[in-house]
């Protein structure tokens, strides 16, 4: 609902994204449609390129590249999840069985690269070496976030400092990549360029702050996700970091025993130990902190119904079920 309204200045551009999407896709190797196909077929919530959209707008761009550019931040962020749900071992996506459960983790991985070497070849056609920049240095970050993230796996000990950076390369980093690439689309002066760079990378860091605590607290079925997979791959993320801090010395040995040896058996008890601990209340209000950044961010942007909008994405963000 929230979202819909939130579409609205861009409607237009949204449905020629679409176009864009489908036509770019097109291979003339049959598994790397069905593929493809299947994961984007499925939706999802189209943030980022929402995003860059309205970002684009909100700096004053008059032009119709932004649509190109938003196709390439959603082939990156689509080729990062068939990836993702290898390394995580998801079966749930998108309310559907994941690609890698229905066409295996060969064709996963795969097609991952397809979709991140073809939005390679959409930004060197969009033709500018500043956005070519920033996009390949996002997408080298968030290999590192993912790299990190499987460094931390089953480290009790893994600081709130380390997981914060984690998040924000696997995940910030491409929301503040699109909102730069559209201020550089849009010709804005540094420092409009500087606030675009500071909304996208708190409204990134909210967002997977949220979809951390979603993990344990959500309807399954509206997450369109498994929940538990953070803990089953033995994750520590920030609501479980409070808790291991927080928890009583029995709860804190359970939930050490839970990370380390991964797997879903304690999950409803780590739950119940997580909530107890206020882990998910301190997670959602850091989620909320990194909100209100990205808000003042926004604040030196002229106002405009993209700007209105932003702000409104930056609250779905943090409020979100799904
Ligand atoms: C999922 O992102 C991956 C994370 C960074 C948490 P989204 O929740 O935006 O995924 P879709 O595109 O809507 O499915
Ligand atoms: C997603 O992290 C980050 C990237 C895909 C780079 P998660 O592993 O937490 O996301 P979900 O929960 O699988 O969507
Ligand atoms: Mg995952
Ligand atoms: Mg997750």
């Amino acid at each position: 609902m929230q979202l819909e309204r939130i579409r609205e200045p861009v409607g237009d551009e949204l449905r020629r994204l679409d176009a864009v999407i489908v036509e770019r896709l097109a291979s003339d190797v049959v598994l790397v449609n069905q593929v493809s196909r299947y994961i984007i077929g499925a939706g999802g919530k189209r943030l980022r390129p929402l995003a860059v959209l309205l970002a684009a707008r909100a700096c004053g761009y008059a032009g119709d590249r932004h649509v190109e550019a938003a196709a390439v931040i959603e082939f990156i962020h689509t080729a990062t999840l068939l990836h993702d749900d290898v390394v995580d071992g998801s079966d749930r996506r998108r309310g559907r069985d994941t690609a890698n459960h229905v066409y295996g983790n060969q064709a996963s991985v795969l097609v991952g690269d397809y979709l991140y070497s073809r939005a390679f070849q959409m930004m060197v056609d969009l033709g500018d070496m500043r956005i070519q920049e920033v996009m390949a240095n996002a997408t080298n970050t968030i290999a590192m976030g993912e790299v990190l993230q499987l460094m931390n796996a089953h480290d009790a000990d893994t600081t709130e400092q380390r997981y914060l950076e984690v998040i924000y390369r696997k995940t910030a980093k491409l929301f503040e990549a699109g909102a730069q690439t559209a201020a550089i689309l849009a010709k804005a002066p540094p420092e409009v360029e500087a606030a675009m760079v500071a909304y996208g990378r708190h409204l990134g860091t909210a967002f997977q702050l949220v979809d951390d605590v979603l993990d344990y607290r959500a309807s399954a079925e509206e997450l369109g996700k498994n929940l538990g997979d953070d803990l089953a791959e033995g994750k520590p993320t920030l609501p479980l970091i409070h808790a291991l801090a927080h928890a009583s010395p029995e709860d804190a040995a359970r939930l050490r025993a839970a990370v380390e040896n991964g797997g879903l058996d304690d999950l409803e008890a780590v739950t119940r130990a997580i909530e107890s601990s206020g882990g998910l209340e301190y997670t959602a209000r850091l989620a909320r902190r990194e909100t209100d950044l990205a808000l003042e961010a926004l604040s030196r942007l002229p106002e405009s119904a993209h700007t209105g909008a932003l702000r409104e994405l930056a609250s779905f963000a943090v409020g979100r079920t799904y």
